[in-house]
């Protein structure tokens, strides 16, 4: 067997292949193949009864991997992706993603286009053109999901349903390398 269809087993080894690949197609062939114990991701593992926490694992100018971990109902806002490609592998519990799209209807801004279950071991893909989308953790309990950019994302439009209206959203980590940040 190639190394491009071996499983990934660790963290350390997914990181080192990450920064051999370039293209939209090469992060894809290589998320298919991830299959790494639990046990590699608890450095990175940080929760918080407030929300959902973003915790950078690896970050260069090409790509962001990025472990959020989820309390039970923890949800993101209505949120783009800057223009970056992102992938979610669920690697504990499971979540519900809702897809949105620019509403035609007058006095809607935007309505469910779809609604996926992403289960253990699942794979998303989302992209600006495809729309925004929001993800819910729907497991009885914790639930944990890698997300990889490309490239790193920064700043994104999240929708305020209050006002109905997009605003921007600095992306803050919780955790940087497995070490718990100021302020989280
Ligand atoms: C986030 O990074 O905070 C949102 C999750 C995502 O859609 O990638």
């Amino acid at each position: 067997m190639d190394s491009h269809t071996t499983k990934i087993t660790s963290i350390q080894q997914l990181v080192e292949e990450l920064k051999n690949v370039k293209t939209e197609r090469e992060y894809k062939k290589l998320v298919k193949r991830l299959e790494i114990p639990l046990s590699d991701y608890e450095p990175y593992a940080h929760f918080s009864q407030e929300k959902y926490t973003r915790n950078c694992i690896a970050r260069t100018d090409d790509f962001e991997l990025i472990l959020l971990c989820w309390e039970e109902g923890q949800v993101t806002p209505v949120h783009c992706h800057n223009n970056q490609e992102c992938w979610v592998y669920v690697v504990k519990g499971e979540f519900d993603e809702q897809r949105f799209v620019e509403s035609e209807d007058q006095g809607e801004v935007i309505e469910v286009e779809e609604e996926l279950q992403l289960e253990e071991d699942g794979i998303s893909y989302m992209n600006d053109d495809m729309g925004y989308h929001s993800l819910e953790n729907i497991n009885d309990g914790r639930s944990m999901s890698l997300h990889l950019y490309m490239n790193p994302i920064d700043e994104c439009n999240i929708f305020n349903e209050t006002t109905e209206e997009f605003e921007k959203k600095v992306m803050v980590y919780h955790s940087y390398e497995g070490k718990l940040l100021q302020n989280a």
